[in-house]
């Protein structure tokens, strides 16, 4: 077998990063940060408005080195351009994945089968510009004339987390008349919670599915509709009160709704990266289309700086390439999202079908099994919050979860000492996991509260903090358009990085398929006790019986 075709863990590449790993067992960063006073400055990098340390990791520039030399092994450069380009890098689909192209502010045109996307693209965001406009500005109103006070998105995974997080991330640019609610699950209370506080004849429905074959989506729009008929609506009046977002026109217009109220989708855009498509409309509505390009805009200049900055000061390129350190040489399991912001505090769920439903998997793009540890598991919350609750781990745990802490140097609401007081806490996190707290500085804290030996000798143990613990620090000047747009581009560009390096199609997700081919046939047998009696598993033929006793009476 020749080298350029060795298998990715047989490269001297990854051998070169197994063995530094050997090496940098025996290193403890308060030692690399004791010997190096430029540490921090060595390791910083910024983009697009995003600044990043990433100095408190363990490495040095010779693992800097080796992980630039694997991402080079891995064609990385070239496999960028590839998808700015718009070649088919969902192969399993043999689709491009263009969410690039939907915050292409430059005069380039991008082709899919030789057809420049782009007069598309600006056309639909024309048209949401319009239709944004005449609703802010109330010239499209409700069925009894009254100007819309609520906006409802139904839809579910990227066609809800995206949007979603985007519009709470901004909260400070809502618009003062127009409220935004997501329905996303099948469970009933969900739906039920948000009609309960809105008016039939001031709110306007979303329907967001790039499929629209989705089940929890179609469900939950056949009772928002049923809803709005037996409150005042009416078939004629459908027209104002329901906008959809899809791919596939003929399944929405056969649904119902009228054909000029339904924004195009496309499918070079995954449901995951498709927020900046008229996907991103409940967004748009309640922050305006200047801050929806604003928001644009920030992703661009991410995408610009993906696409030609060197790998080595190229921020998604390191954040991916850190994670491959520790998930494939550290044995690191997860990774953990922690924004210091409220209002970004979607984040980690947001991300964690981003990541996950990208790098889950386990052949690579040809099909052959892994013999690699790929995506990892994405979790989080905001912090301090977290510090409260599941910090612990992170500090004296014995399992490696590098964490990402995510701040603006500015919040939207100064009160008193609040802001010092959160950044100083996600400061002394990072800290704390870095240096940790020796057994020496254990004791000493115990004799200086006054401890006997016999004490000081059974606490120690529980004081002693490993350190030695990653993180990335990730700072903005505030939570604008522009910078959450950079943001939520840069944990695309890094997915994509990592899927490269792994060789996995980081656009399909043909894993979530068997859960919804195998729900069909037992949502027949838990509403039909008469349906054909076929036996499955006893567990799950037990849970159906269950189901079926307590429903006896019906639902
Ligand atoms: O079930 C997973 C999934 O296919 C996601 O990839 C997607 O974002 C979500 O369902 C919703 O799909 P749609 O926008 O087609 O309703």
């Amino acid at each position: 077998m020749t080298e350029a075709a060795a298998p990715l863990t047989r490269t001297t590449e990854w051998q070169a990063l197994a063995d530094h790993q050997q090496t940098m067992k025996a290193v403890h960063m308060r030692d690399l940060f004791d010997r190096d006073p430029q540490r921090f400055e060595r390791y910083f990098a910024e983009a697009a408005g995003l600044s990043l340390d990433y100095s408190k990791n363990l490495i040095t520039d010779d693992t800097l080195s080796h992980l630039m030399a694997l991402a080079r092994r891995c064609g990385l450069p070239a496999k960028i351009e590839a998808m700015f380009r718009g070649d088919p890098i969902n192969n399993s689909e043999n689709r491009p994945a263009l969410h690039t192209a939907l915050r292409n502010l430059s005069a380039e045109a991008i082709e899919v089968d030789g057809r420049d996307i782009m007069p598309e693209v600006r056309s639909t965001l024309a048209r949401m510009e319009e239709f944004v406009w005449r609703v802010r500005s109330t010239q499209w109103r409700g069925f009894t004339n009254k100007p819309f006070t609520d906006v409802v998105s139904i839809g579910i995974g990227g066609s809800f987390l995206g949007p979603k997080l985007v519009s709470a991330s901004l909260k400070p640019y809502w618009h003062g008349r127009l409220n935004c609610h997501y329905v996303a699950n099948i469970d009933g209370s969900h739906i039920t919670e948000v009609l309960r506080h809105i008016n039939p004849e001031t709110t306007l429905f979303l329907i967001q599915s790039k499929s629209f074959r989705t089940q929890e989506t179609l469900e939950n729009t056949r009772v928002a509709r049923e809803w709005f008929l037996h409150n005042g609506g009416s078939e004629e009046r459908i027209g104002k009160h329901f906008v959809a977002v899809t791919a596939n026109t003929p399944e929405a217009v056969r649904f119902g709704i009228a054909e000029e109220n339904i924004f195009p989708m496309w499918d070079w855009v995954g449901g995951r990266y498709s927020l900046w498509s008229a996907i991103g409309l409940p967004t748009a509505l309640t922050i305006g289309m200047d801050n929806f390009r604003a928001l644009l805009s920030g992703a661009h200049a991410m995408d610009k700086h993906f696409r030609t900055a060197p790998l080595e000061q190229n921020l998604p390129v390191l954040m991916a390439l850190l994670g491959v350190w520790y998930g494939n040489f550290w044995g690191a399991d997860a990774h953990a999202i922690l924004p210091y912001d409220h209002y970004l505090r979607g984040l980690p769920a947001h991300l964690q079908q981003l990541d996950m439903e990208s790098n889950g998997k386990c052949v690579t793009r040809d099909g052959t099994p892994v013999d690699y540890e790929t995506g990892p598991i994405i979790w989080g919350g905001a912090g301090a919050n977290g510090q409260h609750a599941y910090h612990q781990l992170l500090h004296q745990g014995t399992r490696l979860s590098p964490a990402d802490f995510i701040i603006p140097l500015h919040t939207h609401n100064p009160v008193a000492d609040h802001h010092a007081i959160l950044f100083a806490n996600c400061l002394s996190q990072t800290q704390a996991l870095m240096r940790g707290k020796t057994e020496a500085e254990a004791v000493r804290e115990l004799e200086a509260e006054g401890l006997d030996q016999a004490a000081i000798k059974q606490l120690a143990p529980h004081k002693v903090i490993p350190g030695n613990k990653p993180s990335n620090t990730l700072l903005f000047e505030r939570a604008t358009p522009r910078t959450v747009g950079a943001l939520i581009a840069l944990y695309e560009h890094k997915t994509y990085a990592q899927g490269v390096i792994w060789d996995v199609d980081s656009f399909d997700q043909w894993g979530v398929e068997l859960g919804k081919q195998l729900g069909k046939d037992i949502l027949t047998r838990l509403l039909d006790s008469n349906s054909a009696e076929v036996s499955t598993d006893s567990s799950t033929d037990g849970l159906i019986q269950l189901f079926r006793n307590h429903h006896l009476n019906g639902f």
